[in-house]
């Protein structure tokens, strides 16, 4: 039984990214081209301008990614890209590369979640045990994911507004920070010395949904009494509160989902998981309670065609591939 090499697209937003991945676990290579240079100046990400630059960039990335894997394209087992969630535009200009390719070199083809990649991103530095249950912080998504075995999701809390990383970057904005701003923030937050005491959303006592977009108006309410009352800002104090409130609310229905769900694993991904306060406050109480944390080095907790590679790969396993009338899912849900 010959290796399973999988070439693998990601297009979805503003990283154009292409990965070779043998048996969904080795990364070959993994090519990442990132736009946010010119969706800086925007204040954020411009869907029109998204998809030109990965139109621009998407061959060169492709041609990259082989050639820094040591192979060949005879050695491509199977092409998978990113089906959704997304951006349309972005998505399908990942597609049609990835189904022309799989069309030209005859071999299948995998649509894959976005999200499943970001899980998934795990398994090729840890070994996964079932069930876990995957924390998703990103700048489009905020969810639990449980997983009672491989390739089964199950999504048991989502955001009901803004995710996580939305609301980092536009509290960083409001800040006058450029985008992506969660970086800033985590700074900011790490330097300061007081702390402006902001509320949690619990929502209900059972739920395991997350609200921040409360939160992000409550910093902004901060912002304009300051400056009403002509009186100087202490943003590294905001930052921090901002930030203490975010991350006692993950924190809190993460562990309350791990105990209700018998998970052996907490998995943390997405951009999000870059963030230092989260990390932190995350080990430490997984590692109060026994549990273990498992996060993937920050390369592959940001948008990457190698988590890509690696979720595609239980498809492969089970025989399971897309046909090639396959269309984007900008909303696909898990
Ligand atoms: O996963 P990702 O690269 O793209 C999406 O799929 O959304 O996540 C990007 C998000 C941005 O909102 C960015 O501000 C946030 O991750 N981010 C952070 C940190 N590093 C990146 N947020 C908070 N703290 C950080 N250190
Ligand atoms: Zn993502």
């Amino acid at each position: 039984n010959k290796d399973a090499v999988i070439l693998a697209i990601e297009t979805s937003c503003d990283e154009t990214s292409v990965a070779v991945v043998r048996d969904g676990k080795h990364i070959l290579s993994n090519v990442i081209s990132s736009q946010i240079e010119v969706h800086k100046q925007f204040g954020g990400v411009v869907p029109e301008i998204a998809s030109r630059k990965h139109v621009e960039v998407i061959t060169l990335m492709i041609e990259q990614a082989v050639t820094e894997s040591g192979l060949t394209l005879k050695d491509i087992s199977a092409v998978a890209v990113t089906q959704g969630p997304g951006l349309v535009g972005a998505l399908l200009v990942g597609i049609v590369a990835a189904k022309s390719l799989a069309m030209a070199l005859d071999v299948p083809f995998i649509g894959t979640h976005h999200i499943a990649g970001h899980i998934y991103a795990n398994q090729l530095v840890h070994e996964l045990e079932y069930p876990c249950m995957a924390l998703v912080v990103s700048g489009g998504h905020t969810e639990l994911v449980l997983l009672e075995s491989e390739g089964s999701f199950r999504m048991i809390g989502r955001t009901r507004d803004d995710a996580v990383g939305e609301a980092y970057d536009k509290v960083a904005r409001a800040l006058k920070f450029p985008y992506p701003g969660g970086p800033h923030i985590d700074r900011l937050a790490s330097e300061a010395e007081k702390v402006i005491e902001l509320p949690r959303a619990w929502l209900e006592p059972d739920s395991y949904d997350f609200s921040f977009s409360g939160l992000k108006s409550a910093v902004l309410a901060v912002i304009n009494q300051t400056n009403m009352k002509g009186e100087t800002l202490n943003a590294a104090a905001l930052a921090r509160g901002f930030q203490e409130s975010v991350i006692e609310v993950l924190v809190e229905k993460a562990l309350r989902a791990v105990r209700a769900f018998g998970a052996k694993q907490l998995l943390l991904c997405g951009g999000v998981a870059a963030n230092r306060g989260l990390r932190a406050a995350l080990a430490a109480r997984c590692d109060k309670e026994g549990m273990p944390l498992l996060v993937p080095p920050h390369k592959l907790c940001t948008d990457n065609a190698a988590m890509i590679g690696a979720a595609a790969y239980l498809k492969w396993q089970q025989g399971e591939f897309t046909s090639l009338d396959m269309k984007a899912e900008p909303n696909f849900s898990l």
